[in-house]
């Protein structure tokens, strides 16, 4: 894994990628507008970076954006991977090795999730404050290599008190409705049933999707201040359930992009 993590990196310092300070990973429907804030951006297409995986799910855009956004040095992944594609949860967590080993000193995430909090509604950004990983694996079984981190990191704040508290902030001055609560991580690639909502809601979770938790997971370990943001795109009412549309959820979420985009565009320029 190191020597994968090392090669990734080499190459993508070669194309031309200096010591990024930001990193920025764009879920499902969310890889448009936050991307029109780079200036002079320099695309490397996963496919051209050695033992990267390859987004397979079509409405994922597969490549490194790199640039600079409010005067900061930041790589954005325009689309992500998921477990359910098949990959390793270390491969799919490999860009948040790489972009450790690469210098960022922040990671901000995003996703698209389905909203169980009934106090809320689709459109909506929930700030994750917490997680419950149901994900059946994850990315730090195996050899642990203590270069990379700890054997049992802690999870007892696995998402960074200052940056959240900085998107509060942010949210509050520019009136965007920020909720704030527990993401549920799942496998997929199937949406719930009604009997799974009303589960995950009891367990206390308030929004759930199928990515974010292996690499908040992996960035804990790997000492990495992380945050994110959830855009529900679904409201998930086990007593009221319409079928899911992802063509619907890809909508809602391209309608939400330009708040999320306000906020992390914001959080960059104070980070
Ligand atoms: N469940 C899981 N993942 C999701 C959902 C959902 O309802 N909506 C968007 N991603």
């Amino acid at each position: 894994m190191l020597k994968e993590i090392q090669e990734a990196s080499d190459y993508i310092r070669s194309r031309g990628v200096e010591a990024p300070e930001i990193g920025v990973i764009l879920g499902t429907g969310l890889g448009n507008l936050f991307v029109k804030e780079f200036k002079k951006p320099i695309q490397i297409p996963y496919n051209s970076i050695p033992h990267f995986p390859i987004s397979t799910v079509e409405f994922h855009k597969g490549q490194l954006i790199y640039g600079e956004i409010k005067g900061k040095k930041v790589l954005a992944m325009q689309g992500r991977f998921h477990y359910y594609e098949g990959y390793s949860m270390q491969q799919i967590t490999l860009p948040v090795r790489v972009m450790k080993m690469l210098g960022v000193k922040n990671l901000l995430i995003s996703n698209a999730a389905g909203n169980m909090n009934l106090n809320w509604k689709k459109g909506e950004l929930m700030l994750i404050d917490d997680h419950i990983n149901l994900q059946p694996d994850n990315p730090l079984r195996g050899t642990n290599y203590e270069v990379l981190g700890s054997r049992f990191p802690d999870m007892s704040q696995p998402y960074a008190l200052t940056l959240n508290k900085k998107l509060k902030a942010i949210a509050k001055e520019k009136s965007i409705k920020l909720n704030e609560g527990v993401y549920v991580g799942v496998m997929g690639p199937n949406l719930e049933t009604r009997a799974e909502y009303r589960f995950l809601h009891r367990i206390g979770a308030d929004a759930v999707g199928m990515s974010t938790v292996p690499e908040v997971i992996v960035a804990n370990h790997t000492g990495l201040p992380c945050c994110a943001i959830s855009v529900l795109t679904d409201d998930c009412d086990p007593d009221n359930l319409q079928p899911a549309n992802i063509q619907e959820i890809i909508e809602i979420a391209g309608k939400a992009e330009a708040k999320l985009t306000e906020l992390y565009v914001e959080l960059i320029k104070q980070l």
